[in-house]
Order: structure tokens, then sequence, then C-alpha cells
């Protein structure tokens, strides 16, 4: 039997896209605030552009050209530097309207599957890659978001991890 199924062309793909681009920092930050391997920010940059996120970085020297190698899209993505990390998350979480939400397993934690789509302005925090976030960001999480796993290794790569939850924010999920 011959499949139903007709794979887009990146023709159909444009055609279906909206026109209006994103409104910067009006909907979904992504903040991956300790980078340590360059090509994770390029991945991660890849989602925010899929669902219409900015990506907030601290600029280390070593940054601007690993995005620029592994963010591999034409139109630039859209990368917000953010200085001292403690102090831009306190000015993240005294902004009025915005919500801070590390990605992060905690035990308090809401697990992914019960998250909703972000309403407000939000922030999405992911730790360090190997030491997580640092207990002195923590305390300006209003919340935390654990991505349940039943495999034998204790944590998912952090793009992989901060990709699926800004689908679920983004509410394309
Ligand atoms: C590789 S993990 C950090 C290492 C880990 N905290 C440790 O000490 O073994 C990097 C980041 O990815 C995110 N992450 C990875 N797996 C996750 C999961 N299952 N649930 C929520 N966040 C996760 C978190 O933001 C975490 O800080």
């Amino acid at each position: 039997m011959m499949s139903q199924i007709r794979v887009k062309n990146p023709k159909d793909i444009r055609r279906e896209r909206p026109a209006r681009g994103h409104g910067c920092w009006d909907h979904l930050v992504a903040a991956p605030l300790w980078p340590l391997h360059g090509v994770n920010l390029g991945t991660l940059l890849r989602t925010c552009d899929a669902v219409g996120a900015c990506m907030a970085v601290p600029k280390y020297p070593w940054v601007p050209e690993a995005i620029e190698r592994s963010y591999t899209f034409p139109h630039r993505g859209c990368v917000h530097w953010s200085g001292n990390q403690l102090r831009w998350l306190q000015r993240q979480a005294e902004a009025p309207g915005t919500r801070v939400v590390g990605v992060e397993l905690a035990d308090e934690a809401v697990r992914l599957a019960d998250l909703p789509p972000a309403k407000g302005r939000t922030v999405m925090v992911l730790g360090h890659e190997q030491t997580g976030i640092p207990p002195e960001a923590v305390e300006y999480l209003d919340m935390a978001i654990e991505i349940p796993m039943v495999g034998a290794g204790t944590t998912l790569n952090v793009a992989v991890a901060g990709s699926l939850v800004l689908y679920k924010l983004a509410g394309l999920l």
C-alpha cells in the first residue's frame, strides 16, 4: 500500500509560518546563564527561534564565536547579553509580571507533563552543565520544572532539557 503522507518542502513550510516576527522580551526568554559548551548554545538558540523566544547568556569571551559557529541559520537568532548572572536574575525576578522558572531536578519541582503554557513573560533558567543551578541563584526562582527520567544517566543534556521545556512553555507541545 502507498503511504498517504506527503513530506512538506521548504516552500510549504515557509508559507505556513506567521508573517510577523517575535516581539522581543514580551514572552519567553531562555537563560543558559552558566554555559560551558558552545554547541549547546547553538542548539538552544535554534529551539528559541522555533518557538519565538529570546536567549539571554553572559558574554564570556568565547560565547559570541561559539554561537556563530553552532547556530547554522542564515538569519540572526535573538541573543541578549545578561552580564552578571545574579544581578540579571534579580532584575528579572523583580520585573512586574515576569515569572522565573528553573529547569532543574528538585524536590519541589513540577513535572514537565503538568506544566501549563506560559501566560505572561517567562524567564526559563538553565543550570551549569556540570554543577546545575547554583544555590545563590535558586532563591530567584518562582518554581522548578523537572523532566522525569527512568534511565541510568542522572541528567539530560542542557540544550535538550531546555528545548523540551521551551516547547511546553510556548504551548506547542
Ligand atoms: C547536565 S545538567 C547539570 C548537572 C547536574 N546538576 C549534576 O550535578 O549532575 C545541566 C542542566 O540541564 C538541566 N537538566 C538536565 N536534566 C534535567 C532534568 N531531567 N530535569 C530538569 N532539568 C534538567 C538543568 O538545568 C541542569 O542544571
